[in-house]
């Protein structure tokens, strides 16, 4: 039962936006493992050419040590020392062969293997697309974390252990330059002048380098007057001048600008003195708390969600999550063994099985999948087509019925444990999203309004969803419900299940849900679609009715784990 499993489409906005097609190095761990490891070979090969280059100039050198004794001792006494038939004949043979050999031996090329070995492993080298992919994946996770730049530079992000890790994250003026430079290239002024601020703060402590700061400061000049700032765009331009009093545009641009402030001053005053400075930062939105989250734009909401802000249940609704060892009805299989269930949240209700993949099965599911990991694709209804799409960042494959036992050890149990006919549902997906890897806002089910996504499969919608989180994850990586304001954090072992249609078959839209940004870490996670045919006569006594499972145990989560 191949069946291409169809996306269902999310943002409108993105409907009519087309997709970059790169290598997307950064969205998988593998891929740039397997790049770590050609760069490992590369240094072995570079040393290689390095004693090759070595030896060949101790050979020279000691020819050159061994000829300028003898040529000193020989020009003291020159009859002397031809009088003698064995040099003159040594003379003979180093004039007509020896110094032919330090001849070939100074023109021979010692690079060539390394040479070639680089030329070889460069077709696999990312590109400048993927080189700018990782820049902008940086700057999102800056945004959606909302990180500043000194702690990117500084490599201490949340979820990470500075002490404990045996490798230099860090950043230098240079890298801050370039992912400036890169954001500059994008018209994305914002964080140019982020990026600049902090190359400049590294350089004005004192880091060794050999980027000129004045280069970062008519970056930095430029980007502030971009974004209305004159008064500041000056205060840089001048500070260019004085590290470089000829720098011809700085030159013209400190005319421009004072002129162009005094024109605003002028008319300031002409307004009545409205307005301090008269100029207008274009700041990014920085929603209070007490913005209903209603009324956010939906990006908003999913960030906000993301970096673990939620929103908080009321106390009397938080008192209705329980906890409970779970037999589905006292299902054979898990008569003797319940397994722990615990509510995530109440409507839509989702629930998470604690233990319910073991580290043997979790790590068979990814060997199977690492050979035929791809890049997600969505569904376009504009052309009918699988495509890849910005929002949706990760690597999956599919993993089929009858591949391997561990599959169909797992499908049963999905089955056992919903009560759902597993049959007619999807094959078992397996996703991996590295850092910056992310799936945005989305439904499960296909949507009445569009193109019946999964009319080739002939199973109905996707009533349900599971998923098992396959990896935790240092720092980012939760399923959020931004509808709702429900946020999952991965936990390896444990799965979620929520239901995306009503009993009448109607779309619950409460489900709209995404997954957020890896900030640190690598996810990976599994998922069923499971499919309207089949469930007649199972949805009734399957898991919508889950909380009257007993024995039940509020807030006793700590205690069963
Ligand atoms: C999906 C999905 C959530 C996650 O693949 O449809 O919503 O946390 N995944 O990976
Ligand atoms: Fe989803």
């Amino acid at each position: 039962m191949e069946r291409r499993a169809v996306c269902v489409l999310l943002w409108i906005s993105c409907l009519f936006c087309c997709s970059v097609a790169h290598n997307d190095f950064f969205t998988s761990i593998g891929q740039m493992t397997d790049l770590l490891f050609t760069e490992k070979d590369l240094v072995t090969s570079l040393k290689d050419y390095i004693r090759a280059e070595e030896s060949k100039l101790e050979q020279v050198k000691q020819w050159a040590e061994k000829l300028d004794t003898l040529t000193l001792t020989a020009a003291k006494d020159p009859e002397g020392f031809l009088g003698h038939p064995v040099n003159a004949f040594k003379l003979m043979k180093r004039l007509n062969t020896e110094w032919g050999d330090l001849e070939n031996l100074v023109l021979k090329d010692m690079s060539e293997r390394f040479i070639s070995n680089l030329t070889i492993q460069r077709q696999h080298f990312p590109n400048e697309e993927d080189q700018t992919g990782a820049a902008k994946a940086l700057l999102r996770l800056q945004d959606t974390y909302q990180l500043d730049t000194h702690s990117i530079s500084t490599g201490n992000l949340p979820g990470v252990d500075l002490g404990g890790l045996p490798f230099l994250n860090t950043m230098t003026a240079e890298d801050c330059l370039e992912l400036g430079k890169i954001a500059y290239s994008e018209s994305d002024y914002y964080h140019t002048e982020l990026w600049m601020v902090q190359a400049l703060r590294q350089l004005d402590e004192g880091e060794e380098s050999a980027v000129d700061a004045a280069n970062v400061l008519d970056y930095l000049s430029y980007s502030v007057y971009q974004q209305g700032e004159l008064e500041k765009a000056l205060e840089y331009t001048r500070r260019l001048l004085r590290l470089d009093a000829g720098h011809q545009r700085a030159n013209g641009n400190l005319k421009y600008f004072e002129f162009q402030l005094a024109k605003r001053r002028e008319a300031q005053a002409e307004e009545g003195g409205k307005g301090k400075d008269g100029t207008e930062r274009v700041k990014r939105e920085t929603e209070s708390k007490t913005v209903e989250n209603d009324f956010l734009p939906e990006k908003r909401k999913y960030e906000r969600l993301c970096r673990g802000d939620g929103l908080k249940m009321t106390p009397r609704r938080q008192s209705r999550m329980f906890c409970r060892y779970f037999d589905n009805n006292r299902h054979p299989r898990y008569l003797i063994g319940p397994v722990k269930q615990e509510d995530e949240w109440d409507r839509p209700n989702i629930v998470r099985f604690h233990d319910i993949i073991s580290d043997g099965e979790i790590a068979k599911v990814k060997q199977l999948a690492k050979p035929r990991l791809r890049r997600a694709t969505v569904h376009n209804p504009e052309t009918g087509e699988l495509t890849t799409a910005h929002y949706r960042v990760s690597k999956s494959a599919w993993l089929i019925e009858h591949e391997h036992p561990v599959v169909d050890r797992i499908n049963q149990r999905i089955e056992d444990l919903t009560g759902l006919e597993i049959g007619t549902a999807e094959d078992l997906q397996v996703a991996n999203y590295g850092v910056g890897g992310q799936y945005e806002p989305h439904y499960d089910f296909g949507r009445k309004d569009e193109p019946d996504a999964f009319e080739e499969l002939g199973t109905g919608n996707r009533i349900a969803t599971w998923l098992f989180y396959m990896s935790d994850v240092a720092a980012g990586g939760a399923t959020v419900f931004t509808e709702v304001g429900a946020a999952v954090r991965p936990m390896k072992g444990t799965a979620v299940f929520w239901y995306n249609l009503f009993p009448s078959g109607e779309g619950d839209y409460s489900t709209r849900h995404a997954a957020c940004p890896v900030l640190v870490g690598n996810k990976w996670v599994s998922n069923k679609w499971i499919h309207e045919r089949g469930q007649e006569f199972r949805r009734r006594c399957s898991l919508q009715e889950m909380d009257r499972q007993s024995p039940v145990l509020p807030h006793l989560l700590h205690h069963l784990l």
